[in-house]
């Protein structure tokens, strides 16, 4: 038989209140591929006018991918809010506002791949709430560090459908089967290579890159040998990066002088994935992406992401 999200609950500590969860985020993913594969036929990809709180372009599937999550998370009947990058404010789950568990989504990464068909994503991760239950969620429950994550993981809109997730014993990958209508498992305990693979990030911002990022990259290419991947798809970049070993960087630049990537949406997901797969997350030589302490819920920091080896030898 093969083996299916239910295995979740078997998980360690928080395996068996993270199964619902996760297996709302595979139904998401499932409907939210279904959307993309239909979306030429039914005008549904474009811009759709509209700007998000960060000031970027909205697509239309970003806006009706964010609906499909925030409903697939209501119908778990576990989750009391959802902050997501496409909402300014926290959304309140109000008929189960008395429950443990805050998620937070980027429910379309990669969104500039959609008018060439290429890989997007679903990025979320889980955080108990600090209020009381009595209480309506509120924006500090969000605001809690990698370290208190308790599942995090991304769904890739590739050739296949795939689920990779964690709940802290572990990173497992599953693949949709049309044939049987369900995520099989088909990666478990996912170890990022300690050597070899790509090194992976926008170059043609390296003139403008902060912290003298220009330099240090030339010395790791120099030493490493490493060649080069880039999508501009975090969730397509970091799932070969997983399995391949290497690095994912957005450093900081003129532009973007915190950063481009979202802390709670992209970088913290990502950042506990790569260190339950035994790799290193980074923000800087000495700051560790899961030991930042978010301030605001879309604040934005540079990322490191890989194997240790090619992490350590890039920041020194
Ligand atoms: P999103 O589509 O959710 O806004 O995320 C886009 C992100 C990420 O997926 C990717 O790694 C990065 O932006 C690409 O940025 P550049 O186009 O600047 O390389
Ligand atoms: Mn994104
Ligand atoms: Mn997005």
């Amino acid at each position: 038989m093969p083996v299916t999200l239910n295995r979740i609950a078997k998980e360690g500590a928080n395996g068996p209140a993270m199964m619902p969860i996760i297996q709302g985020v595979g139904r998401a993913g499932i409907e939210i591929s279904a959307l993309l594969r239909g979306a030429v036929f039914r005008g549904a990809l474009g811009v759709a006018g509209s700007e998000n709180v960060q000031g970027e372009q909205q697509q239309k599937i970003d806006i009706l991918s964010d609906e499909i999550f925030l409903d697939e998370m209501r119908s778990t009947g576990h989750v009391c809010a959802v902050g997501s990058e496409e909402q300014e404010e926290l959304l309140m789950i109000d008929e189960y506002s008395h429950s443990d568990w805050v998620v937070l989504v980027d429910p379309l990464d990669g969104s500039s791949n959609l008018d060439i068909d290429g890989p997007v994503g679903t990025i979320f991760s889980v955080v108990k709430r600090k209020t009381a239950s009595s209480e309506m969620p509120h924006v500090s429950d969000t605001l809690q560090s990698g370290r208190e994550v308790v599942a995090a993981g991304y769904v890739l809109f590739g050739p296949s459908l795939m689920l990779v997730c964690s709940v802290g014993e572990g990173v497992h990958g599953y693949t949709f089967n049309p044939n049987s209508a369900r995520f099989e498992l088909s990666h478990p305990d996912m170890s990022i290579p300690a050597t070899g693979g790509y090194y992976s990030v926008n170059e043609s911002n390296a003139d403008k890159w902060l912290d003298g990022m220009g330099s240090k990259l030339e010395a790791l290419k120099e030493s490493s040998g490493l060649g080069m991947r880039y999508v501009g798809s975090m969730v397509a970049d970091m799932h070969r990066t997983l399995l391949k070993g290497g690095i994912f960087l957005y450093p900081a630049d003129e532009k973007n002088s915190t950063g481009k990537l979202r802390l709670l949406y992209e970088a913290i997901p990502m950042g506990y994935l790569i260190e339950n797969a035994g790799g290193k997350a980074s923000c800087s030589a000495d700051l560790a992406i899961l030991d930042v302490e978010p301030e605001g819920l879309h604040q934005r920091v540079p990322v490191y992401l890989g194997s240790t080896s090619a992490v350590e030898k890039l920041l020194g």
